[in-house]
């Protein structure tokens, strides 16, 4: 208990309990300024939604604020493949089917990430084969399962250590320790092979912290770049932004990460931003810190909104009643909503941000048919491209001039070519398992092929 507290911070503390939180845009939602901006912007579902352990008001709000949702637990690799090969996608589903009947986007969290793994996957531990079956047959499996249900994939998380000069994490991650970092570069292979259409990231924390050089934002900066190079099909980065009121630098980074990723045709989204204060400190915030708090949220808002290649704002969590910032990061209050549902200033700063952005002026990273049913089915008539091995020759239909590319098992290029008009011979690439990328202009088929 502090000692310190002023006259006018208890008044104002014990008003804002005495009358509660109120916002100035009762009648409008923030999941309608989203849609009209090209944009997503939305919370997760806890793991008590799932459990039907939550009181209505959650999903109540839910769906009508927000038109992009996120499992915190349930697509995670523990939670959809608990026995080797044995799938469990009810609870995943289930939200899937909620996401459908409310128009809401589906981003799939997370595929390969040395967190909550199953148990039995450490029986392979430094098994590089079969580690690679496990992770494939996982990806394959799950991105399959959810393939044109779930928009968008953190295909690997985390992958980065917390050095100051930063590398890829090399201690307790079954699959670098097992694979090596060629498993990240699998991973996208093997996602966009189950699901073409699906958006690929690379999700990760600290990135709000800059791109001084050698920074984790910067590492990964840099290996974006690679895989952009070689071809790995990556679409975005997702930097989680768990942060704390007194990082006011934050915003600003995020934009220079936003910039550094436009010039390798990547989109930026946050993922799982929370504005926690210290926990124990509940009691004694008031005003002036819920001010605080707002005018970070909206300093995120406003860079989202202003960078051209932001996709999805997604906070971890809709209200402080149910946050794992309490549980488990030392951490209090960091939401929209207070524990009794009562949208806080946050909530307000972010309308305030979303209205001082006409749609007029944000550009979306989207084509217009993902918020336009009718533009969906026509592009859906337009040609599809389809391809055919005989032997070593590769006919290709659906496309004038295209470019091929092929991959290994462990997502090395094999073979590359430009231009293909009809067909293509696979020259000098050796027997076994390989995923074939077929692109033209927007339009591009990945399929699995074996050479005999
Ligand atoms: C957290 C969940 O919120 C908790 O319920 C769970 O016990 C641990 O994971 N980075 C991530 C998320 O990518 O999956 C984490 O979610 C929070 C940090």
């Amino acid at each position: 208990m502090k000692h310190t507290l002023s006259f006018s911070r208890i008044v104002l503390s014990a008003t804002l309990i005495g009358a509660g939180f109120s916002s100035a845009f009762a009648d409008e939602t923030i999941r309608d300024l989203a849609k009209e901006r090209g944009r997503f912007i939305g919370t997760i579902l806890n793991s008590e939604w799932f459990n039907d352990a939550i009181e209505p008001e959650f999903e109540e709000i839910h769906k009508t604020q927000f038109n992009v949702v996120v499992a915190e637990n349930e697509m995670k690799f523990d939670a959809t493949e608990p026995s080797e090969n044995k799938f469990n996608y009810t609870k995943g589903d289930k939200m899937v089917e909620y996401a459908q009947a409310n128009g809401l986007r589906v981003r799939g969290h997370a595929l390969a990430w040395h967190s909550q793994v199953a148990s039995w996957v450490s029986n392979y531990s430094g098994q590089k084969e079969k580690l690679l079956s496990v992770l494939k047959n996982h990806i394959d499996s799950v991105v399959g399962h959810w393939k044109g249900k779930v928009a968008e994939w953190d295909v690997v998380n985390e992958a980065v250590n917390d050095e100051y000069d930063a590398g890829w994490r090399s201690t307790n991650s079954v699959w670098y320790e097992g694979i090596g970092p060629e498993f990240l570069d699998s991973a996208f292979v093997w996602a966009h092979a189950a699901d073409p259409d699906a958006e690929l990231c690379y999700n990760d924390y600290s990135l709000e912290w800059g791109l001084r050089e050698k920074s984790k934002a910067s590492f990964v900066v840099e290996q974006v770049k690679r895989w952009k190079e070689n071809g790995i099909p990556i679409t975005c980065v997702g930097t989680q932004t768990h942060i704390e009121i007194s990082h006011e630098t934050t915003p600003q980074n995020v934009r220079a990460l936003a910039k550094a990723l436009a010039e390798l045709g990547v989109t930026l989204n946050i993922t799982e931003l929370d504005i926690g204060f210290p926990k124990g400190s509940a009691d004694q915030l008031g005003a002036d810190d819920y001010a605080k708090q707002g005018h970070l949220y909206r300093q995120f808002m406003d860079v989202f909104l202003e960078e051209p290649n932001m996709g999805e704002f997604v906070i971890w969590g809709l209200t402080d009643a149910h946050s794992w910032l309490d549980d488990q990061q030392g951490k209090t209050q960091g939401l929209l909503y207070d524990k009794q549902y009562k949208p806080k200033p946050a909530f307000d700063s972010i309308m305030v941000s979303l209205k001082a952005h006409p749609a007029s002026e944000v550009k979306s990273p989207y084509p217009e048919s993902l918020f336009n049913p009718e533009a969906i089915k026509s592009s859906a008539k337009s040609t599809k491209l389809s391809m055919n091995l005989v032997g070593r020759t590769l006919s290709i239909a659906g496309a004038t001039a295209a470019r091929i590319d092929v991959f290994d098992i462990q997502g090395r290029p094999a073979f590359s070519a430009r231009n293909v008009k009809g067909s293509v011979e696979l020259q000098g690439v050796s027997k076994g398992l390989y995923v074939v990328r077929m692109q033209e202009g927007p339009k591009s088929l990945m399929q699995k092929i074996t050479i005999k």
